[in-house]
């Protein structure tokens, strides 16, 4: 049979393909980036493969009560805080796609986890973005146990899987999937159509062979569509590193998970020996100041299955410019600018002279609703620079008729408040226990008003 080939034009930074040139690409709209690409007609065998679905298997209807249940053994990675994220530990024959920023740690964090792993696993680590010997010395360098590590410098994934067919490892780091590239894919590494089918590619060999593959994957800062992003329907668990540069404090979140609860967070500090546990994450997010200061708020939010305190700052000042700033840390703009217009409906407090700074301290980022009155309180206190009691925390969404909604998860927030000594709270009236939390004062509240009244 002979194979036919064909002229196309490939992106290369996309990926697509157009049977025309044309000096702006269609898809992605990027300039002067088709190519020439000479794509054979894929033969009967690689397009059956292509198509077979990630899994690779072969398509039988079967009875579902006839399914052999195998328990997916759990194994743990020697990370506490990493084996939350996954839902207690890493699936034999899972896929882990670990996404974030460029330097945010995700080749710090795997090459610790894998060292553990190969005291118990054969492991190797792929790189194509650093060499091996820049892999070793950072493994000697964080006192890693790397005696038993395996290392491979290689981009081809074919490549790859041929000599983890050799070698035999049970647990395989590809650092990084967007340097990844397969022969027969047109456009370069790292473009939408390589990264897509090269992470196909490993997941139907990690399924085929009973493997476990981390994959990691950079978010790129202009639109990620090259980015893990694309590929989270394929992996079995999707976790994304997340932190600023500026803070040291790093937080894996769960946002996808086959296997566990997502939205799970496990908290980790950088350090100069690679990235360390932090066991009690509460404490860490609040500022030691002695007196309390006023702007300042603690919360309570719910990351994954566990309560997090955290603080909340407002800084309120006389603006001198046309349109007053809105700034938020941590917190998406749109919010404040809505509680902002709730605080001066039923609060009766405007603040449009005012230039309006909001920050979540430690680099965490809220999400939920339930900081509402918090960040709300927080504004209020630096505008009338009245310090709320230092031991109080603030729980509760704020509605647009000014009403005080209760939040998840309320009672199990402030028993968490309780057990890190504070001893009076704000929040929603239904979220309050009949019988009340022992050593807590609390000031149940329905309505904005009554809030603010119990400043
Ligand atoms: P890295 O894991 O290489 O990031 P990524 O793979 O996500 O791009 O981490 C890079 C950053 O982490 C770099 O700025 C230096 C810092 N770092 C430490 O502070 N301590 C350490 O022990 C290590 C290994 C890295
Ligand atoms: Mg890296």
């Amino acid at each position: 049979m002979s194979t036919k080939t064909k002229i196309l034009f490939g992106c290369t930074e996309c990926g697509a393909v157009a049977n025309k040139w044309a000096g702006q690409c269609s898809a992605c709209h990027a300039w002067n980036t088709m190519v020439e690409v000479k794509e054979a007609a894929p033969t009967k065998a690689a397009k059956s493969a292509r198509y077979s679905g990630y899994t690779g298997s072969l398509s039988a209807v079967q009875l579902m009560a006839e399914i052999p249940l195998e328990s997916m053994p759990r194994i743990l990675t020697g990370l506490s805080e990493l084996d939350r994220v996954l839902g207690g530990g890493m699936v034999t024959g899972s896929v882990i796609l670990v996404g974030g920023d460029p330097g945010v740690g995700k080749s710090t964090i795997v090459l610790q986890t894998l060292c553990r792993l190969s005291l118990q696993l054969k492991a190797l680590y792929v790189t194509g973005e650093e060499s091996v010997q820049q892999v070793a010395m950072r493994a000697k360098r964080l006192e890693l146990p790397d005696q038993e590590l395996l290392l491979l410098a290689e981009t081809n994934v074919e490549r790859i899987c041929q000599l983890a067919t050799e070698q035999q490892p049970q647990v395989i780091v590809i650092d990084s999937i967007q340097t990844m590239h397969l022969d027969e894919v047109p456009g370069a590494p790292g473009g939408i159509s390589q990264v897509k089918e090269s992470a196909a590619y490993l997941t139907q060999y990690a399924k085929k062979m009973g493997i476990s593959i981390w994959v990691v994957g950079h978010v790129t800062k202009t639109g990620d569509l090259a980015g893990p992003r694309v590929l989270e329907h394929i992996v079995d668990v999707v976790c994304y590193i997340e932190g600023n540069s500026d803070s040291r404090y790093r937080i894996i979140r769960s946002v996808k998970n086959r296997f566990g609860a997502v939205n799970e967070v496990g908290v980790f500090a950088m350090t100069d020996h690679g990235l360390k546990e932090v066991k009690n994450p509460s404490a860490i997010f609040l500022s030691h100041f002695a007196e309390a200061c006023s702007g300042s708020v603690v919360t309570v939010i719910w990351e994954g299955t566990r309560p997090l305190l955290i603080e909340m700052q407002a800084l309120v000042d006389e603006s001198h410019l046309e349109n007053p700033r809105r700034v938020t840390v941590g917190l998406e703009q749109n919010r404040l600018a809505m509680l902002l217009a709730v605080l001066h409906k039923h609060g009766g407090i405007a603040t449009y002279g005012q230039d309006i700074f909001v920050n979540v301290v430690g680099g965490v980022r809220v999400t939920e609703t339930s900081a509402d009155l918090a960040v709300v309180m927080a504004v209020v206190s630096s505008y009338r620079d009245t310090p709320l009691p230092k031991d109080m925390v603030v729980l509760g969404e704020i509605g647009l008729a000014g009403e005080i909604r209760p939040v998840p998860n309320g009672q199990e927030r402030l028993r968490e408040a309780a057990k890190h000594g504070f001893k009076r709270a704000i929040a929603p009236k239904t979220n309050v226990p009949k019988a009340g939390i022992s050593g807590m004062e609390i000031i149940s509240v329905e309505k904005l008003a009554d809030a603010l009244e119990a400043m």
